[in-house]
């Protein structure tokens, strides 16, 4: 099913930008965790539009209401489904998007596809859609961190040129969220915030790279052969809107070195086997081998730009169209939490498959 992801912890995301609400229903997470809205709101308060002042506008509260799953504050085992209401719904801001297509947005693709598309605030392509994951995410985090020891975290390392040196196995969540762009060097951050406030006024949008980071991870998540543990990663990032790229440990670099140069060497300390370098990213064969897991995801300047450019109409005639509207000049700040969530999501299911094959 094309809305659904994962195996054994499985969820379905629903909802539009513009309909009732948007939500998820998770189904096969573990029974007797601890969980209530409270584990889930923040990291929807770090996804939600209007947070600062270079996201989006748009005003939603994005409060999370679960329905189902859970008991007396823990979960069942039974599905758990969880909703958000749209609140902030203005129609009108996106009537051209109903007989013009926007270029390099879903509009046209969506059209060709079903015959119909819901073309207010980019209906299900809106990035309301990961408000579901994000929720889900926030649980696979909690049973991550305290089942498995298993820590998740996300940061901006570069905004279009803007780019931070940052070590992925000593990043600290209260530096990345010590600013509003979410990259942990506060010095790059000032400069990238600058660059995003100059898209801003000029109506246009900019690109970047967020690096996902998972610590703790044991050697041995992971399946052969199509679900590789970094096949699964790719797919989670690129299934997420506006990513273009992704790449793992030293990835596309890689090819700059010999195999002498570029193999990470085994070492052994008190009965554990670990790297002194870590250019596979933490995977080997698709499996975790117990290094720290990093990896990059590059999300594209997204399509919404209040500058004027040719496309084309519902009857296929040529035209222009200026975009006006509430939207992200870039979408990289608001992206963090949602790398973390498909992380998360990704582990979790691996987890639950090595339980149930191996031990
Ligand atoms: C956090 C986030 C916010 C987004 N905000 C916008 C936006 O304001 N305007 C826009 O045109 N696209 C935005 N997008 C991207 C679109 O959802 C996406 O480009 C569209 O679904 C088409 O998919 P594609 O770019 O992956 O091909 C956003 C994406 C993310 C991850």
């Amino acid at each position: 099913m094309a809305n659904s992801f994962g195996n054994l912890f499985r969820i379905t995301t629903w909802g539009e930008s513009h309909g009732g609400g948007v939500g998820v229903v998770v189904d096969g997470c573990s029974p007797r965790l601890a969980l209530t809205e409270a584990d889930i709101q923040p990291d929807l308060d770090r996804r939600r539009p209007g947070q600062s002042k270079i996201v989006t506008p748009r005003k939603e509260a994005d409060r999370v209401e679960i329905l189902s799953g859970t008991f007396e504050g823990k979960t069942l085992g039974t599905p758990i489904s969880m909703w958000v209401r749209n609140e902030d719904q203005r129609p009108e801001a996106y009537t051209e998007m109903a007989t013009k297509f926007r270029p390099s947005h879903a509009d046209y693709t969506y059209q060709a596809k079903f015959g119909i598309r819901s073309w207010q605030g980019g209906g299900r392509t809106s990035a309301r859609e990961t408000i579901g994951r994000v929720a889900a995410g926030a649980i696979a985090k909690k049973l991550l961190r305290e089942r498995y020891g298993v820590e998740v975290l996300a940061y901006v390392q570069q905004v279009q040129k803007i780019s931070a040196e940052i070590d992925p196995d000593k990043v600290k969540f209260a530096d990345i969220e010590s600013n509003i762009v979410r990259c942990p060097d506060s010095a790059v951050a000032e400069k990238m915030i600058r660059l995003i406030e100059k898209m801003r006024r000029t109506g246009d949008t900019v690109g970047g790279i967020v690096t996902g980071v998972a610590r703790g991870v044991p050697a041995g998540w992971g399946e052969p052969v199509f679900d590789r543990l970094e096949a699964d990663l790719a797919k989670a990032m690129l299934s997420l809107p506006a990513s273009k790229a992704f790449e793992i440990g030293s990835g596309f670099s890689s090819i700059l070195l010999t195999g002498t140069q570029h193999n990470d060497a085994f070492r052994a300390k008190g009965g554990k086997v670990y790297t002194t370098t870590n250019r596979s990213g933490g995977i080997q064969g698709g499996i975790s081998n117990g290094q720290t897991i990093y990896f990059r995801t590059a999300f594209k300047p997204v399509a919404t730009v209040m500058v004027e450019q040719d496309t084309v109409d519902v009857d296929l005639k040529n035209t222009t169209i200026k975009s006006r509207g509430r939207h992200d000049p870039c979408v990289l700040p608001r992206a963090v939490p949602m790398v973390e969530a498909m992380t998360a999501l990704v582990l979790i299911d691996h987890a639950l498959r090595q339980k149930a094959q191996c031990e």
